[in-house]
């Protein structure tokens, strides 16, 4: 009989195909996101799941999945894993890292870039039907070329957005919770490892790219915003409740700082309404990873931890993502 796994959201189908061949598949292809006790009553007889960060794998959750021994997550974000209770439950934990770094260390840049120039303001202006002449002051933005990059959290994403930095002439300045070793931080544009207050008192333009726990939660806050020089920009494309919304609103409000490029949000997707008001943010809906290959490779990785994990062989004897090595050996495949 083949293991059972359900398949959280909808993917493309060819990764449902492939699943198919060797897992009984309970897919949702229609989307529709499950509440926790629609998620307890699908996981009541899986092996596996395949989840992203809108599906949360709680104590409770792990605790009534009796069958359950391996949760992929589609990300490379877990916070939506309670990783200690998955371990205690024997449950393997997986995520997606690697496959997504170039292209969220672009769509950083993407974000930065539009922020600083206000390339989505300008946008919505011209479509309201203002633009009646050239101006020598229209949308006047901060410069990106020769400035200092700020990266908070200084993982593999953090460099590949440092090292991008290079063709703009930039100095970067980082704060991670170890410092790099000398040839990494070479690579990553030289970036000179610093305090978090020394960051943002130098930096021009902020990136967060640092994962969402207890101990990052709310690192940018009213503190954290006094520091920022009035014309910086903040980007944050790595979790919501790593910045404090509302104080970001009240500073964006108040000028400051110039402006935030933001793709996650607190609650996210129910964004505070008060950023829908400001002119001197861009919005993005939780896209940094989404090129047509990186979703798909994002994908195909979870199902290869996903094999590996309920049907391992000679060559796949663990999943290459997996969180919670701890877990190995206390596993009982049926
Ligand atoms: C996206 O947010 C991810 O964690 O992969």
């Amino acid at each position: 009989m083949k293991p059972k796994i359900l398949m959280a959201r909808a993917v493309f189908p060819d990764v449902i195909a492939r699943l198919q061949q060797d897992f009984e598949v309970e897919s949702n292809q229609e989307d529709r996101i499950f509440s926790a006790a629609e998620l307890a009553e699908k996981l009541r007889d899986k092996d596996g799941v395949i989840a992203t960060a809108s599906e949360r794998i709680s104590a409770e959750l792990l605790q009534a999945s009796p069958r359950l021994k391996a949760v992929c997550n589609q990300a490379v974000g877990y916070n939506n894993i309670d990783v200690a209770a998955a371990t205690k439950a024997g449950v393997m934990v997986t995520n997606t890292p690697d496959v997504l770094n170039e292209t969220t260390a672009d769509f950083g840049w993407a974000l930065l870039m539009a922020t600083a120039r206000r390339v989505t303001e300008a946008e919505h202006w011209l479509r309201a039907g203002h633009w009646k002449q050239w101006r020598y002051d229209s949308f006047l933005g901060a410069d990106v070329h020769g400035a200092t990059l700020g990266v908070i959290g200084m993982g593999r994403i953090g460099q590949a957005i440092a090292r991008r930095s290079t063709g703009f002439d930039m100095q970067v300045v980082y704060h991670n919770r170890s410092r790099l070793a000398p040839e990494q931080e070479a690579r990553a544009n030289n970036a000179r490892y610093v305090s978090k207050e020394e960051l943002l008192a130098t930096a021009d333009h902020v990136i967060l790219v640092l994962p969402y726990s207890k101990e990052s939660h709310h690192t940018i806050g009213p503190a954290e915003l006094a520091l920022m020089k009035p014309g910086a920009t903040l980007v944050n494309l790595a979790r919501g409740g790593i910045v404090d919304d509302l104080a970001l609103i009240a500073a964006l409000r108040d000028k400051k700082i110039a402006a935030a490029g933001l793709d996650v949000f607190e609650n996210e997707p129910a964004l505070h309404p008060d950023f829908l008001e400001l002119s001197n943010v861009v919005l993005t809906p939780h896209i940094a990873s989404a090129s047509e290959p990186t979703r798909r490779a994002m994908a195909n990785c979870a199902a290869d931890n996903l094999l590996a994990a309920l049907l391992p062989t000679a060559e796949r004897k663990w999943p290459p993502n997996l969180l919670n090595p701890e877990v190995l050996g206390r596993v009982t495949l049926s």
